[in-house]
């Protein structure tokens, strides 16, 4: 039936096979009332665990309702089934804590230590306006249309409540998150997600992925927090015009993988492991110190890797006839202070890809872990 349930140890769209279509929203609460926020949270619980189940968001559906009401669902999705919709509900840091530090809706201690905004990094060109927001909200789907009505009947519902501060469209994975997936392609042409992991290794999802419940003996605020994650979105436009006059060589060095296949330019296919120790004529590396792939890779991060979801996403032209495109970096971690931080931080400094891209959106959200079997009405919030 193309369809998930919303119950679960984790919540779906996360280690859930990447889907082809992204709408990801934030959210500003507009009330400091907890009992309108848990009211919120319910509203959006039942409205999500209908719409996954490729039912209208409310129970009377788009044309059936009172004719002098506005109907509780808004109709677009009427012929079109679940389309393996998943909806994925993160809190940030705002959540949690005004701006005067103050603690917001009586939630004190619960805030995790690790849910601190994000730090600079060098180069970044961040837009206010496509930065941070108190709830996020990750539809993805296999049809546009149907990620695009989660994120509106959600916002509809949460009408003087909670209004939107800033949405992305996505389309065309980057990322594989199950073997069972090919390996996509991003906006530069390259396969995209080849060592990201995946599904079927869940020794590396609790590793690296899954907040496991000995984590709050450092972090007590997190303790609500075991079976979740910590998302961070960076929306990264690519200078599509320049890359597009590179030569093939220069972007598979940048790359450290060939174009074609995918291979590390060490040797081998798509999935054979990167040797960084392979040099060929005048002792280079054949695999560029200061590629992507190299500086990315576990084994120059102390182990570290992430489970990486991220979309494609063209926004137009920028009015200098430039595309506004590029990746909707998604990626979800377990601890952001030792796996992404560190790593956008040698990215931005060091990375030949750099070059070709800016950062202008981010965020980081606690992902809670998933709802009970059962529970379909609670709060999402666990807090
Ligand atoms: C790997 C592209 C941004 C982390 C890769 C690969 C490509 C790629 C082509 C190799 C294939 C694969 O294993 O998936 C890009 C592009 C980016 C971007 C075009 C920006 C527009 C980032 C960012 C991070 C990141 C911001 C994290 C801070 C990684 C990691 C790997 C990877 C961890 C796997 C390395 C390995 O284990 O071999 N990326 N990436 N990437 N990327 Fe990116």
């Amino acid at each position: 039936s193309r369809s998930y349930p919303i119950t679960g140890a984790h919540q779906t769209g996360i280690s859930t096979p990447a889907q082809d279509r992204l709408h990801f929203a934030t959210f500003d609460l507009l009330t400091e009332d907890r009992d309108d926020v848990v009211e919120l949270l319910r509203t959006w619980t039942a409205a999500a665990d209908r719409m996954m189940r490729g039912l209208p968001a409310g129970e009377l559906g788009p044309s059936s309702g009172p004719y002098d009401a506005p109907p509780d669902d808004t109709g677009e999705t009427e012929d079109l089934d679940a389309s393996h919709l998943t909806i994925t509900f993160g809190f940030g840091p705002s959540f949690f804590e005004g701006a005067d530090g103050a603690a917001r809706f009586g939630l004190d201690g619960r805030k995790p230590a690790l849910l601190a905004d994000l730090p600079h990094f060098p180069a970044d060109a961040l837009e206010d306006a496509r930065c941070g927001g108190d709830i996020a909200v990750q539809a993805c789907a296999d049809d546009p249309q149907v990620a695009v009505h989660a994120i509106r009947n959600l916002a509809r519902l949460a009408f003087g409540t909670a209004s939107v501060r800033w949405s992305q469209l996505g389309y065309g994975r980057t990322s594989t998150t199950s073997t069972s997936q090919s390996t996509p392609r991003n906006l530069f042409g390259f396969k995209d997600g080849t060592a990201n992991i995946k599904a079927e290794e869940p020794a590396a999802l609790e590793d690296h992925v899954w907040v496991q419940p000995e984590d709050s003996a450092s972090d007590p605020g997190a303790a609500w927090l075991a079976g979740g994650s910590y998302l961070v979105a960076r929306r990264i436009r690519m200078t599509i015009e320049t890359w597009d006059r590179s030569s093939l060589r220069e972007q598979e060095t940048i790359t450290g993988r060939t174009k074609g296949s995918g291979a590390p330019l060490s040797g081998g296919d798509e999935h054979t492991e990167p040797d960084f120790t392979v040099t060929g004529r005048g002792d280079v590396p054949l695999i560029d110190p200061a590629s992507h792939v190299a500086l990315a890779h576990p084994s120059a991060n102390g182990g570290a890797r992430m489970l990486r979801r991220g979309y494609n996403y063209t926004d137009g032209s920028d009015g200098l006839g430039r595309l506004d495109a590029g990746l909707f970096f998604l990626c979800y971690v377990r601890d952001p202070a030792t796996q992404y931080i560190p790593l956008q931080n040698t990215l931005a400094r060091d990375d030949l890809l750099s070059e070709y891209l800016r950062h202008t959106g981010s965020g980081l959200w606690a992902v809670p872990p998933g709802l009970p079997a059962g529970s379909t009405t609670g709060g999402t919030d666990g807090a």
